[in-house]
Parts: structure tokens; C-alpha cells; sequence
């Protein structure tokens, strides 16, 4: 048998099928070309437009690309099927070394590669490494399970909504102080992870006003699907600096010192046991259940703390007395039954810690 490449010569059928996959592959990529995805999701800040912009440039490319591959590879299977004529032990047509069709299918997925690779890095050096003129900076920091924020001139950490202005361009810096977590808020388009001991930075720039999601999206423990936060862009420099300057008053006793065992024991007289039970449903019972010490909710059940003889001592060793109650409130505390955040990252003035323990006191 002569050892010669088959001569394969394509029928009427493959130019009408490519005529039709290049028809299909055109409407294909303008549907996703011209379909607007902040109808999906809003855009509210600056880099969204340009991520939006890149990933309808993909999302058109993809689609082509597609068509083009589904409809040669249906169009072979049904047009070099086995027919019933066939030997039982006949093979396809073998073919290689067709160096025109092998130029083309590299040349133009490199093409496009680049093409890609020179959109994103663009996008990516706006986020990442650009720095703003003026605007603001704004640090945050993960906790289990929870967000804290870092302004100018506000001492300590703060537990409240991020707050940014309308078109004043943010350089934002995140880092965490326990695990990995992930900031990312999907209507602005931005995302970095929060690791311990290193600080990654993002900017951009509100433009709409409103209140969106910050969500974690790396797993972080028991409570990483509840780790959310809001961030509220306001529209009026007036109601912006209204909130800045409540926290620098709030806080302008507190030292910037990350929380540790802070200065003299909370003085526990005059507690209003109501106003604690306010407090805590509203800061302690997505980890504390007022039950016997067993039922764990994050942390042990808090009944009994002090009524009951059988109680075990609290998570740092101490017997229960309402000073010592009052320390791990103050403190916060670390170790093999979890993590608590201590009373400046759980926003607790010392009122509240006396309110706290007051309601703790009379739980049997
Ligand atoms: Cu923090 Cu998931």
C-alpha cells in the first residue's frame, strides 16, 4: 500500500454549515457584546465599568469562540458518522501536518490572548497600583467573623458601616488579624483578600450613592457565611463629615494600639439589667445562647453563669464573679473555645459592659 496522505476535498455542505456557524458566531458575540451586566448587578464605583467592559469583551469572545467550536464539532459528527456501508474494522480518514490550518489556530488564539492579557492588566494597575491624587484612606481589618475600619484621626478600630463620599477616590488597605478573609463588595467591583500580616490595597471611586454589601468570600470558620458588613457611599460632604467627626469624637480617648488588656476594672454599680438584655440580643446572641453552659452556639450557653454551683469556670480559667465576667466583656478573649472580640471591637462603651453584666447576673 502506498504510503501517501489521503486527499480530502470539502464538500458544498461544510461552506453552507461554515457560512451558518459564521453567521451564528457574529449574533452570538453582539448579544454579549451589547448586553449591559449592570442590569444583572449595578455598578457603583469606579473600576466596575471598566470590569464590566472586560468581561463582556470575554463574554463576546467566549461566545464566538463556542458557536465556532459546537457546530464543526456536531457538524463532523454527523457528517463522518459510521455508516451502515462500513467494514466493521474501518477507521476515519487520518489526516495531519496541514500547516496553513495550524498557522491560523495559533496565530489568532494568541492574538487573542494578549489582546486579553493587555485589557486586564490595565484594569488590574487602576485597582491595584495607581494611587489617587487626593481622596481618602480607609484601612479595614477581618476579624471572626466580622469587619472593623481604620479612618484618619479615629483612634482605634471602628465596627460601624464603612462610610465614603460620592466621587472621592478611596485607597483602601486590608489586612486581617486572624485568618484569611476575603472584602469584597460586587456592586463596585472590587476584591482583595484580608491575610494576617500582609496589607493589600485597592482603589477606586464610589459614584452612586446608596448602601452596599461588603461579603467574605473566603472560608474563614464557623461563621464566614455571616460575615457581612455595608458600606454606605453618601452624596453630601456635610452628612459625611458628620459621621467622620462623630467617630474622632467618640474615639478620641482611645488609644490606636491594637486591643489588648485595657486600663482599670469597669466599675460594675448601677448596671440596668433591661438595657442589657437589649445589648445582648443585639451583640451577643448570634454567639451566645442564654441556655445551660453546654448548649454552644459559637460560644457556651451563659445561663446560670453565677446561680448555678455546678457552672464550670469561665473560658480563661476564672471563677464566675461578675468582676471577672466584666474582664472577658473588656478583654475579649483567645484561645481553644474560639475567639471573642474584646469591648472596643464589639463597640461596648463601659456602660454597656455593666448593662451586660447586670442581665447576666439574673439569667438562672
Ligand atoms: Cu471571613 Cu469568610
Amino acid at each position: 500500500m502506498e504510503n501517501r496522505d489521503p486527499v480530502v476535498h470539502l464538500d458544498r455542505g461544510f461552506w453552507i454549515v461554515t457560512a451558518v456557524i459564521a453567521v451564528l458566531a457574529v449574533i452570538a458575540a453582539w448579544y454579549c457584546g451589547t448586553y449591559d451586566l449592570a442590569r444583572i448587578l449595578p455598578e457603583a464605583a469606579h473600576p466596575a465599568d471598566q470590569v464590566d467592559a472586560l468581561t463582556t469583551f470575554m463574554l463576546a469572545s467566549g461566545a464566538a469562540l463556542f458557536v465556532v467550536v459546537i457546530g464543526y464539532l456536531l457538524y463532523f459528527c454527523i457528517a463522518y458518522r459510521r455508516r451502515k456501508s462500513d467494514a466493521p474494522d474501518a477507521i476515519g480518514v487520518q489526516i495531519h501536518d496541514n500547516h496553513a490550518l495550524e498557522l491560523w489556530w495559533t496565530v489568532i488564539p494568541a492574538i487573542f490572548v494578549v489582546v486579553m492579557a493587555f485589557f486586564s492588566v490595565k484594569v488590574w494597575y487602576g485597582i491595584e497600583i495607581a494611587q489617587p491624587t487626593n481622596g481618602i484612606a480607609v484601612e479595614s481589618i477581618g476579624h471572626q467573623w466580622y469587619y472593623t475600619f481604620r479612618y484618619p484621626n479615629v483612634h482605634g478600630e471602628i465596627p460601624d458601616a464603612m462610610h465614603l463620599e460620592e466621587n472621592v477616590p478611596v485607597t483602601l488597605h486590608v489586612t486581617s488579624t486572624d485568618v484569611i478573609h476575603s472584602f469584597w463588595v460586587p456592586t463596585m467591583r472590587i476584591k482583595a483578600d484580608m491575610v494576617p500580616g500582609l496589607i493589600n490595597t485597592l482603589h477606586f471611586t464610589p459614584t452612586v450613592p446608596g448602601t452596599y454589601k461588603i461579603i467574605c468570600t473566603e472560608f474563614c470558620g464557623t461563621l464566614h457565611s455571616q460575615m457581612e458588613k455595608q458600606t454606605v457611599v453618601v452624596e453630601d460632604h456635610a452628612h459625611f463629615i458628620a459621621w467622620y467627626n462623630g467617630w474622632v469624637n467618640k474615639t478620641k480617648n482611645l488609644s490606636d494600639a491594637l486591643p489588648t488588656a485595657g486600663s482599670g476594672a469597669i466599675a460594675l454599680t448601677g448596671g440596668d439589667a433591661a438595657a442589657g438584655q437589649t445589648l445582648f440580643s443585639t451583640k451577643c446572641s448570634a454567639c451566645h445562647k442564654v441556655a445551660p453552659f453546654d448548649q454552644k452556639v459559637v460560644g457556651p450557653g451563659l445561663a446560670g453563669l453565677l446561680s448555678d454551683p455546678n457552672h464550670p469556670n469561665l473560658v480563661n480559667g476564672s471563677k464566675a464573679t461578675p468582676e471577672d465576667i466584666a474582664g472577658i466583656l473588656q478583654h475579649g478573649y483567645k484561645g481553644d473555645m474560639g475567639t471573642m472580640p474584646d469591648q472596643t471591637a464589639n463597640a461596648l462603651s463601659d456602660k454597656d459592659v455593666a448593662n451586660l453584666v447586670a442581665f447576666l447576673k439574673n439569667q438562672k
